[in-house]
């Protein structure tokens, strides 16, 4: 990674004057983010962090001065051209050319590893990593909040493996429950085989809403349902049958709808497999001493002296949501003895999760340590012009039509070969986008006016530049190695500006990777797309690669035989064109790398 080398070159010089181990500084060595200012110097270093303890007895001016002493002490060499103070930094400027070279240079070669074959990430020890997310509930709506679970679950499973962690995906489906007794019960009157094979996640929740109505009208049917959900229960053979060719058709259908928006699992569990565990969990809390019965039965467990008891089990003795995940921890740390078990829901299930890791350690289980939850808030407004939503296909078909529908009134739009497939691309990022914008635990208003837009901060707009500068790629070919390039082409502040704003891809990355809030990279992907857009246009590009390699070639040798210098005006041109090439090249493959972190998979053409 190309501010690997920098930052540890910086250190090297910083260690000398302040007589500190260099490992020590080089956390304290960031890159300059890009900026409308005119931006001091590529790489920042915070004098706070080595004064001694902690810097709240420094006033400002005592910060300030020594930052002045520091850089007083400092020289320039064959990497630092110039150094500068800051507000409590000192600021260093990189060759010029040494800096675009080493960053085009470390793009190219790192490919898909860009940013993560950085120090900052092969310190850190590989981990086992579990995550748990999307969790929808057969048979009832798939809302807004498992939408933002599967996208936001996925985008952490992406970026852990991708930093080289071993990551498990796991879907915890709601599979078990009163809502079996219903479907099973009610199937024989409101269900249709025919549209359970072809609709059958959509035709369930038919089949479940009827029949909850006529249950409440009809005693009967309420006691059918009773009886239905005690035999599943007890694990009685026809019963679980029905039961369980409800789940699996349901699971087909969402494998579909997941390979839209290109998330996968590796298990797909859920709460049904713990039924019988859960026993052994009551049987532990009682072993205990910590499960105490109410007058009607009910099993609770105190966490405090003056907090509400957790229910974890009902009068009839059977089990509940909170049982069903205690014994599903359980389960998933002797299988897998992952390092860290995440969970990701909306935030109104925080004190769940709480409750749950709390019982958790009372039962001894230090393990708990090891177990995160990572809420979001919640989405108001995300409606379909048919009404509300319900499932999550209904989101996506929305997404997509808007975006047709905004295509075809636009003048702009290029002709594509396999259509359905952009636009379904051009929408999921749009969703996407806009859901990782702020901080995941925001609520925020869904508009699809604001997640469509073509310019702005938006994931069409991110699609548009990829596609561009692919389309850029088509008609002028690519560089395969930087080394044939002149990078003293690449000193325009645009170019400049971007391949300073490439030089902080690491830093992004291990941001988002220590507080799992995606922001940072969509910020970083937002700028990179507007600072694309600048440099396109402040610096064109004519001909393709090797027609300019080839005319290059010949002028170099040309007026060599001629005994002049080979830095001819058309020489000049040429030797741009190619760098320049050279650079939205870089930029493409970067946003690439970035989008598929998100979740998202760039389109070439729009
Ligand atoms: N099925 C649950 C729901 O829709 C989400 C499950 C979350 N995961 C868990 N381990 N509790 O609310």
């Amino acid at each position: 990674m190309a501010a690997c080398r920098f930052r540890r070159s910086i250190a090297a010089q910083l260690s000398r004057v302040l007589e500190v181990p260099s490992e020590n500084l080089v956390k304290s060595i960031s890159a300059v983010p890009v900026s409308k200012k005119r931006q001091s110097g590529d790489f920042q270093f915070f004098v706070s962090s080595v004064l001694n303890a902690n810097s709240n007895n420094y006033s400002r001016s005592d910060i300030q001065l020594q930052t002045e002493r520091l850089a007083e002490k400092l020289k320039c060499d064959t990497v630092v051209k110039e150094i500068s103070t800051g507000e409590g930094t000192v600021n260093f400027t990189i060759d010029r050319e040494l800096l675009v070279k080493t960053v085009l240079q470390h793009v190219f070669e790192d490919g898909s590893q860009y940013g993560i074959r950085s120090e900052l990430f092969s310190k850190l020890p590989k981990r086992k990593i579990l995550v748990e997310f999307s969790s929808p509930n057969i048979a009832k709506k798939f809302h807004v909040g498992h939408l933002r679970s599967t996208i936001i679950g996925n985008f952490i499973a992406n970026l852990n493996e991708a930093i080289g962690h071993q990551v498990t995906r796991i879907n915890y489906l709601g599979d078990w429950g009163m809502q079996f007794g219903l479907l099973g019960a009610g199937f024989q009157w409101f269900g249709s085989e025919e549209k359970l094979k072809s609709n059958p996640l959509q035709h369930l929740f038919e089949v479940y809403v009827q029949v909850n109505k006529a249950s409440a009208e009809d005693e009967n049917i309420k006691k059918l349902a009773q009886d239905f959900f005690r035999k599943l229960e007890a694990r009685e053979e026809q019963e679980v049958s029905l039961w369980q060719h409800f789940r699996d058709v349901s699971i087909e259908e969402y494998v579909q709808i997941y390979k839209r928006l290109g998330v996968c699992f590796d298990e797909y569990s859920g709460e049904s497999f713990y039924q019988e565990k859960c026993q052994e969990v009551l049987k532990m809390l009682d072993r205990k001493g910590f499960l105490k019965k109410t007058e009607e039965g009910t099993g609770i467990v105190y966490l405090s002296e003056k907090g509400d008891p957790c229910t974890v089990m009902r009068s009839d003795g059977t089990s509940l949501y909170l049982t069903r995940d205690l014994a599903a921890a359980i389960d998933r740390m002797n299988k897998y003895n992952p390092d860290t078990m995440i969970y990701v829901t909306d935030k109104s299930q925080t004190p769940h999760f709480q409750q749950m890791f709390q019982i958790l350690k009372l039962l001894g289980y230090e393990w708990m340590e090891r177990c995160q939850h990572v809420p979001f808030g919640r989405v108001q407004g995300m409606k379909t012009r048919k009404g509300e939503v319900v499932f999550l296909e209904d989101v996506l078909d929305e997404a997509c039509s808007m975006v047709l529908e905004k295509r075809a009134s636009s003048k702009t739009t290029k002709e594509v070969d396999n259509t359905l497939e952009t636009i379904e691309r051009i929408g999921l990022a749009a969703l996407i986008i806009q859901d990782f914008r702020g901080l995941l635990s925001s609520d925020y208003q869904f508009s699809w006016e604001r997640v469509l837009q073509s310019r702005g901060d938006t994931g069409v707009f991110i699609q548009y530049t990829h596609a561009r500068l692919h389309s850029l790629e088509e008609v002028c070919g690519t560089v395969s190695q930087v080394s044939h390039i002149n990078t003293t082409f690449l000193q325009d502040p645009q170019a400049i500006s971007l391949i300073q704003h490439l030089l902080r891809y690491d830093e992004v990355l291990y941001q988002s990777s220590q507080d799992l809030q995606p922001k940072h990279i969509v910020s970083y992907l937002l700028t990179l797309s507007h600072l694309a857009a600048a440099a396109h246009k402040m610096l064109p590009v004519k001909g393709s690669v090797p027609e300019l390699a080839e005319r290059q070639k010949k002028r170099d040798t040309e007026r060599q035989h001629a005994g002049r210098n080979p830095h001819s005006d058309e020489n000049y041109q040429l030797c741009m064109w190619l760098a320049r090439i050279c650079l939205f090249q870089a930029v493409r493959s970067v946003l690439a790398n970035g989008m598929k972190l998100l979740g998202i998979t760039p389109v070439n053409k729009m």
